[in-house]
């Protein structure tokens, strides 16, 4: 019973910060978004009867049970054991092939790449839905990381009504994600404590009030892959959801000086007729999204900054798959 599923990132274009349900994790709002073909999780899960604890290794460094993040995947691993009714351990080996904690999303593609695998390993033979429920119970972003492509998790009054669907499989529309890394440095609040003070925020109620209308804006304009449009509205997008975290109690600032020069330049470079538009996560870097013809160019004038570490570039991407190469 050992299974290996792989399971890319996500960023989204109309971001989940918020959740009405903290249990559930169910988010205050729709989101939409696209995974990246380049910021992937491999993980191995297999269940034994010889193990008397779950024995978790991430990244290659082994975690005792009690550990934050082994206890967090022992407690998503709990929701597959009773689902297929199984009592044994399991041993979970993951890796990144991207940094973790720097605003890259690395809990959607590990959490996705948890369910995925455990469900296998379990001996579960779940649809796409039943999958991304699994998933946002564990990290609410990793939902949409299951469905292809194009994603939208719909929020959902519900445990079984919140979940992600694809609306367009990747080559609907080749734009690309350029990730400019500019620090290793770990964030010093998880998106997932962070969310809870989200409607602490004054402006909380506001954003609330028009997020249907920007979700429709973002189907309608990837639907007709308006890139002007939609990278307006996403920056916009990416900008709002930074003011309510800075506007919030306590106050969240995830940028460091360095997303903030990229962000200047992103605008810069726009003007200058290089049409590029910025998204920021939980973390200082900065995903910056353009045409594909135009990757080279944006990706040389990264190279010049001294602020940009490494430079990522991702396409859209299929959902979390399995995979027949275990990582033990
Ligand atoms: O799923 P979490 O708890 O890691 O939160 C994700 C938060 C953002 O990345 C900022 C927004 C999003 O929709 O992915």
């Amino acid at each position: 019973m050992k299974a290996t599923s792989v399971a890319p990132s996500n960023l989204a274009f109309i971001k989940y910060w918020g959740r009405k349900d903290e249990a559930l994790r169910l988010p205050t709002n729709g989101s939409i978004s696209m995974n990246l073909s380049n910021l992937l999780t491999t993980t191995t899960v297999q269940f034994s009867a010889e193990l008397a604890q779950d024995a978790v290794a991430i990244n290659g460094q082994d975690f005792v049970p009690d550990a934050i993040e082994a206890a967090r995947v022992s407690r998503h691993l709990d929701r597959l054991r009773e689902l297929a009714g199984l009592r044994q351990s399991a041993r979970v080996v993951s890796e990144n092939n991207f940094p973790s904690s720097t605003g890259l999303s690395s809990s959607a593609s590990s959490f996705a790449a948890l369910t995925v695998a455990a469900a296998a390993a379990a001996g579960l033979e779940l649809p796409e839905k039943e999958l991304s429920i699994l998933a946002r119970q564990g990290s609410g972003s990793a939902c949409r990381s299951i469905p292809d492509g194009f994603v939208e998790w719909l929020d959902g009054d519900t445990s079984d009504t919140s979940f992600a669907v694809s609306l367009y499989p990747p080559q609907h529309w080749p734009i690309a994600d350029v990730v400019a890394i500019v620090s290793r440095e770990k964030k010093l609040v998880s998106s997932s404590k962070g969310q809870l003070a989200a409607a602490s925020s004054p402006f909380f109620a506001v954003r609330l009030g028009h997020m249907a209308d920007k979700l429709k804006l973002a189907r309608a304009f990837i639907q007709q892959r308006d890139f002007t449009r939609f990278g307006e509205l996403i920056e916009a997008e990416a900008v709002e959801m930074h003011a309510i975290m800075l506007t919030s109690t306590p106050s969240l600032m995830y940028w460091l000086p360095g997303s903030v020069k990229i962000m200047r330049l992103a605008r810069q470079w726009r003007g200058e007729g290089l049409e590029v538009y910025f998204s920021v996560n939980t973390g200082q870097d900065v995903h910056l999204i353009c045409r594909p013809e135009d990757v080279e160019a944006l990706t040389a004038r990264l190279r010049a900054v001294p602020d940009v570490t490494d430079i990522l570039i991702n396409t859209p991407a299929p959902g979390a798959r399995l995979v027949e190469e275990h990582l033990f």
